[in-house]
């Protein structure tokens, strides 16, 4: 491993934020989440950043931010479920850490961003909205994330301690 930094990846939805800030913790490391960051430094939120800029200009940020993300250690960081889409982006993810990647069916997805009162306030449509949007998305997206990933972890139907410790199970090989 080039630096003890760990990249969680996934579709929204997936836990990336709790489960940096969980993983961390039992790592005894920081926790590092890559949007809210952004949102900090803009002074917007992403959505707003959507609306002013077009998807490309978020993606611009994005990139620059993961740019220098991938100089920290003993990091893990939480990722937005976009970043696997640029080829630049996924190169950086492998070199710098390891990726794991959290998984859940777009049905519990979708459940899951519903359950979100501030889902609509924070998170821009990405190609039309709601179930259809997801599957659509994930399909597209898997490739990238299988690409990029070192472990595939489901989240469905497993409570955060579970996912955390076999993810901390499998650093212990790697760290
Ligand atoms: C996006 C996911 C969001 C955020 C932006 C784009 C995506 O992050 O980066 O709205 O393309 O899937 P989360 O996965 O943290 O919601």
């Amino acid at each position: 491993m080039a630096a003890e930094l760990v990249f969680l990846i996934g579709y929204r939805g997936t836990g990336k934020s709790l489960l940096a800030g969980l993983l961390a913790t039992r790592l005894n490391w920081q926790a590092l989440d890559a949007d809210s960051l952004l949102e900090e430094r803009v002074g917007r939120s992403v959505k707003q950043i959507f609306a002013d800029e077009g998807e490309a200009g978020f993606r611009d940020r994005e990139a620059a931010l993961l740019a220098e993300l991938c100089t920290k250690q003993c990091h893990v960081i939480a990722t937005g479920g976009g970043i696997i889409l640029r080829e630049e982006n996924r190169a950086r993810l492998k070199a710098a850490g390891l990726c794991l990647w959290l998984q859940a069916n777009p049905a519990t997805i979708w459940q899951r961003l519903q359950a979100d009162p501030r889902s609509d306030e924070l998170r821009p449509n990405l190609a039309g909205g709601g179930l259809t949007e997801i599957e659509q998305l994930l399909q597209v997206r898997t490739p990238w994330y299988r690409e990029c990933a070192d472990l595939e972890v489901n989240t469905v139907d497993r409570t955060p301690a579970a996912i955390v410790d076999e993810m901390v199970a499998f650093l212990r090989t790697r760290i």
